[in-house]
This record gives structure tokens, sequence and C-alpha cells, in this order.
């Protein structure tokens, strides 16, 4: 009986542990900050070499929630989803490793350990931003373009360098997410700011 509640206790510390390193709190969204509608469809572009800067935190919260996070009380997002079916996920790639955006609780979730960043014509950007639909289906392109234009106009909007990739290490990329064989990586976006 000892043992059996020896064993039970340092599961449960090793299951808090893990769980207390696996979420990086992101600052609450600001949605006052400034920024131009028609401006950012004017400088919308994409941008394939970034500075060395690392994204802030509170500039990944921003973009994170402008992607597809929640904008209304019936948790619905900033991009729209066929049937609402809210298929699209959205991972970040850092130099420490990969996390899953939880767009409910607006946080992050470590995924795994280590830098599974992707360059872009050899330039390597501080973050990418990974779009994963659950399922491939008639609508999961359609749905993961919302995002990706999303994350266009945010970027462009606040000084910031992006582009769609669909040219990138399908493998790497996959194994780093540890995705289901359900799972399609639709695009990936680098991101960083403007050299
Ligand atoms: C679905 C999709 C996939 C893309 N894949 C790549 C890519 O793998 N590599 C790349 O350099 N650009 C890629 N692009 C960016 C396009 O080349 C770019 O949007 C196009 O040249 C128009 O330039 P603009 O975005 O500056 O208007 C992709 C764009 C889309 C929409």
């Amino acid at each position: 009986m000892k043992k059996f509640t020896f064993a039970l206790v340092a599961t449960l510390l090793v299951v808090a542990c893990n769980a207390g390193e696996t979420i990086k709190t992101l600052p609450t969204p600001n949605k006052e900050r400034a920024g131009e509608l028609m401006q950012a469809l004017s400088d919308r572009q994409s941008i394939r070499e970034y500075a060395e800067t690392p994204v802030s935190l509170q500039d990944l919260s921003d973009l994170l929630w402008a992607a597809n996070g929640v904008n209304r009380p019936d948790g619905k997002r900033t991009a729209p989803s066929a049937v609402n079916r809210q298929d699209i996920k959205v991972y970040v790639i850092d130099s420490e490793g990969t996390w899953l955006y939880e767009h409910t609780g607006h946080e992050l979730l470590k995924v795994s350990d280590g830098d599974f960043r992707q360059p872009i014509r050899e330039n390597m950007p501080p973050i990418n931003l990974v779009l994963v639909a659950d399922n491939e289906w008639q609508w999961s392109g359609v749905d993961a373009g919302y995002v990706s234009q999303n994350i266009y106009l945010f970027c462009a909007a606040n000084n910031m360098a992006t582009v769609a990739m669909g040219m990138f290490d399908k493998e790497v990329v996959t194994s780093a997410l540890k995705l289901t064989p359900e799972q399609q990586i639709v695009l990936v976006h680098p991101v960083g700011y403007q050299k």
C-alpha cells in the first residue's frame, strides 16, 4: 500500500511539474493598438527578410489573437470558418521549441523542445506560425487562407514581415509539432520585424 501511495504521489508530482512547464502565458491582447485597415491593405506584401530582434511577447499575443483568436462572447473567431468547423490550429515555432496556440485561454501549450524554425531563402525568422488543418477536407485551404490574410494584415499594420510559405521541410515540421496522420500542414508563416 505504501509503495502504491508513493508511486501515485510521484506520478502526480511529475504531471504537475510538466504541466507547469508547458504553458507560456501571453499578455492580454491589446485590441486598442493603432492600425488603419486601408493602410494595412496598401502595405500588405510578402517579405522574406527579417531583423534578428526577437518578437516581443505582446506582439506575439496580439498577432495570435489577430490570426485566429476569439473575438465574440459565443467563442467565434477573427477568421471565418466553413460551417463553423474551426478546423485550423495555429502553432508557433521559436528558437526554444514548438507551441500550440490555445485560443480559449489565449495561451501557448508546449509541444516540443528544440529549434525547428523554417528559413525562407536562407533567411531565418525569429518565429514561424504554422497553420494546421485537423483533417484535409474541401474547405481547409480556404479556412487557412483567412487566417493567413489576418497574419499578413497584422504584420503590414505593425511594421512586421511575413510570407505565406507552401514549401518547407514537411517531415521536420510534422514531427516537431507531433501531428497525427489526419492533421495537415497548410501553410508556414515566417514572422519577424522588418529589416
Ligand atoms: C498558398 C501560397 C503559398 C506560397 N508559398 C510560397 C513559398 O513557398 N515560397 C515563397 O517564397 N513564397 C510563397 N508564397 C508567396 C507568393 O509568392 C506571393 O504571395 C506572391 O509572389 C505575390 O506577392 P505578394 O504577396 O507580395 O503580393 C505563397 C503564397 C501563397 C498564397
